[in-house]
């Protein structure tokens, strides 16, 4: 049984910790509590959004395996730990838009929910010291971020993500508005990284246009940890905890 001690933690971010394990083609990453947004301007503690973003991360990357789509994660061993492989993460986030919202509605002034005719994938360059910049492939071609070849394969994994988590949550009445990607090199091929939860996706109740996702911290808008135990509530048709 695996224990997240001091002395195995390898790695600190702003939502999870990663741990080396006994093989060094394996790591644990341990979703905590923590909450930021801004890059880390505005922080908070939110009860339970380690466990529930660890179960729903879980369930979408296995979602994902099924669409054959490679991914880090191998499985998941505990409440807030997943066994994952190694992987060097690329330093380009990928961001798919099915809805106009968030830096999109900002940087082209324009209202936000406006529905795009066909998915919008936009890049950005992963560097907490320069705020994420926005990037075009060329530019992290070039840059040597990423290579062409890499690029290609992040940009049809991030379609065929998209295709499935919105067919998901279109089942259950939420629409998926955008979400952000990371992806690592593994053995020679391009892998999904990272997580895949509410806190780097937006998701709007479709009757209500209600926010189920990491907005509600953002923007002040309620609760988060409750937003996140009625998504939970939602996708596995059980309370957390019962
Ligand atoms: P944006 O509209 O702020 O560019 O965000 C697009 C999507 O990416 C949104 O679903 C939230 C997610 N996201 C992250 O996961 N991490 C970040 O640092 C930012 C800025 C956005
Ligand atoms: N993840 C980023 C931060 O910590 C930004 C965000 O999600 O809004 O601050």
């Amino acid at each position: 049984m695996f224990a997240p001690t001091p002395d195995k933690l390898r790695y600190e971010g702003k939502a999870k910790q990663i741990y080396a394990t006994d093989d060094p083609a394996l790591i644990v990453m341990h979703y905590k509590d923590d909450a930021t947004a801004f890059n880390g301007v505005k922080k908070a503690q939110i009860a339970d959004k380690g466990v529930i973003n660890c179960r729903l991360s879980t369930y979408f990357m296995e979602m994902m395996a099924k669409a054959g789509i490679p991914s880090a994660f191998i499985e998941q061993i505990g409440p807030r730990d997943q066994l994952c492989h190694v992987v060097e993460i690329i330093p380009v986030e990928v961001v798919v838009r099915n809805v106009v919202a968030g830096s999109l509605a900002k940087r082209l002034g324009v209202p936000e929910g406006g529905r795009l005719a066909r998915p919008l994938v936009e890049h950005f360059y992963k560097s907490d010291a320069l705020n994420d910049p926005q990037i075009n492939e060329d530019g992290a071609i070039l840059m040597g971020y990423a290579a062409g070849w890499e690029l290609a394969a992040m940009r049809e994994y991030s379609l065929r993500v998209n295709d499935a988590l919105r067919t998901f949550w279109d089942g259950l009445g939420v629409d998926l508005v955008d979400f952000k990607l990371e992806f690592g090199r593994q053995n020679g091929r391009v892998v999904l990284a990272d997580e895949i939860s509410p806190d780097g996706s937006r998701l709007w109740e479709r009757a209500t246009g209600r926010k189920l996702d990491k907005d509600v911290f953002r923007r002040d808008l309620g609760d988060l940890s409750e937003t996140y135990r009625e998504l939970y509530q939602r996708v596995f048709g059980e309370s957390l905890g019962g």
